[in-house]
């Protein structure tokens, strides 16, 4: 399990349901790397996303306590359903997904849900800060170390570089 997320250096990574700037490499990046692959997200997350429809050629779990449970949207592109507990989300990985890979795409609620499971995290992270976020990617440098360094990038006025992090 994978948690991918964007990030300032206060680890914020929401605001007003929405994310904190437009990076559309960044876009790319996330699109790359889990296009055909499992996502787990919370309910607001997906509300977020255009239209609020899971993303297309992806498997999207959405995690949400209320009544949408077991509804499956597919019309072709887009897939997914709804579960309704972190363990419903662990047994659907384990009995039906069997080793593979399975990101976690978010937002604060769902990264702190399933961090202790993560074995790497791939994360964006913005030079600039954002003080007036409401949403936070939660602590991670006790249990997780840089092992990969991205270049530098800037778009949008935004410098970023994307790294990725291994458990300790
Ligand atoms: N920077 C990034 O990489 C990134 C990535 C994703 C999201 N975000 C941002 O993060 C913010 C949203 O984060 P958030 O924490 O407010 O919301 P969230 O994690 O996306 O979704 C929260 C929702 O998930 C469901 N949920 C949470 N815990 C659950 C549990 N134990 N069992 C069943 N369902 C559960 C609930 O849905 P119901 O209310 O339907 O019950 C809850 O309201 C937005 O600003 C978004 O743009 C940033």
């Amino acid at each position: 399990m994978i948690a991918i997320a964007v990030i300032d250096p206060n680890r914020a990574i929401g605001k007003g349901g929405e994310l904190l700037c437009r990076l559309p490499g960044d876009l790319a990046h996330f699109k790359k790397t889990t296009l055909g692959k499992t996502v787990i997200m919370g309910r607001k997350t997906l509300d977020s996303l255009p239209g609020g429809k899971p993303l297309p050629g992806r498997n999207s779990i959405v995690l949400s306590r209320k009544a949408r449970l077991g509804r499956f949207y597919d019309d072709g592109s887009f897939s997914g359903f709804f579960l309704s507990s972190p363990e419903e989300v662990l047994s659907y990985i384990e009995n039906e997904l069997r080793g593979e890979e399975v990101y976690i795409a978010g937002g604060e609620q769902i990264y702190r849900l399933f961090l202790d499971r993560c074995e790497a995290l791939i994360l964006t992270e913005l030079e600039q800060t954002f003080p007036d976020a409401d949403a936070y990617f939660p602590e991670f440098r006790d249990q997780f170390t840089l092992v990969e360094e991205g270049p530098l990038q800037e778009e949008n006025d935004y410098r970023y570089r994307i790294n990725l992090y291994r458990r300790v």
